[in-house]
């Protein structure tokens, strides 16, 4: 039996966890993390994880970059394992993490789908055939009550493009304030917010007479929710500290 704590347990995104755990009766939630510490499924919720005293073989986060630092500190010291899902983190906390990962298996991605990642390989593919010859430009889409701008994911796929390219782009995010033609080493990440949108994501590769768009549409919060827990099974049973994301699963799934 897998014992899971998951923080951000009455969000969007726990709410989903919980009912997806709900249906597998190889694991169970045993203990929620969350601000708003009210008790709304079958397990105690705490706003303190350090006040959480069940056995726990992993942690699932999607909560909020404001309660990484102190979910860090608890996988630390209780030597838990964390897949940590929560988008928006500062540069300080990914170096903490990174930090965290040569003690405990961490895993992170800003994007649990397979379908974003296999189109972050679909994007090296392009940037690598077309070069320096085509512009990139990123359009994201989620619904209005996301916090962060561009998303964790529109910035996952422009390192993967970056990876590719011949040449160190620029993001940019904004170009109302400048009056002058688009230079050629950028990539431009565009953030509409709007509704219940779950997650849209194109990447356009404009050239000369053609544009390529790879684009990935995510229709249910589903996706990711599967992707975290089948991250969870595959996290719980490593057994080296590191710094795990989605293409380890997927190589330990062929
Ligand atoms: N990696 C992915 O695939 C993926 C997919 C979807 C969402 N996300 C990210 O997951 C996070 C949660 O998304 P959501 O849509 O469920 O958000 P949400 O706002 O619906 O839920 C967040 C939950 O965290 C709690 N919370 C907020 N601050 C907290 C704190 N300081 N300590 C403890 N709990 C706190 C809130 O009370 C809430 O219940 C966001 O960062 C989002 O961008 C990642």
């Amino acid at each position: 039996m897998l014992n899971i704590a998951l923080s951000g347990c009455n969000g969007r995104m726990g709410r989903v966890i919980t009912e997806i755990v709900a249906g597998k009766p190889e694991m169970r939630i045993v203990a929620g993390f969350d601000v708003n510490a009210v008790r709304l499924a079958d397990y105690p919720v705490y706003a303190d994880p350090s006040a959480c005293t069940e056995q726990i073989d992993v942690v699932i986060d999607f909560s909020n970059a404001s309660a990484v630092d102190a979910l860090l500190a608890f996988c630390l010291t209780r030597r838990v394992p964390a897949v940590i899902c929560t988008t928006g983190l500062s540069t300080e906390q990914l170096a903490a993490i990174d930090a965290a990962s040569k003690e405990i298996p961490l895993f992170r991605s800003g994007n649990m789908s397979l379908g974003i990642n296999l189109m972050m390989d679909l994007l090296r593919k392009c940037a690598s055939v077309l070069g320096a010859d085509y512009d990139v430009e990123i359009v994201e889409a989620h619904h209005n009550q996301k916090l962060d701008a561009p998303s964790g994911t529109a910035l996952m796929l422009a390192d993967a493009v970056s990876e590719a390219l011949p040449y160190e782009p620029e993001y940019v995010y904004d170009r109302h304030e400048r009056r002058e033609k688009r230079p050629a080493h950028e990539i431009g990440m565009h953030s509409i917010r709007g509704g219940t949108i779950v997650g849209e994501h194109s990447v356009l590769f404009c050239g000369r007479d053609e544009v390529i768009e790879v684009k990935h549409s995510a229709l249910s919060r589903d996706v990711f929710a599967s992707g975290a827990v089948n991250a969870a099974v595959f996290l719980a049973g490593q057994t080296q500290p590191g710094l795990y994301n989605m293409s380890h699963v997927i190589a330990s799934m062929k």
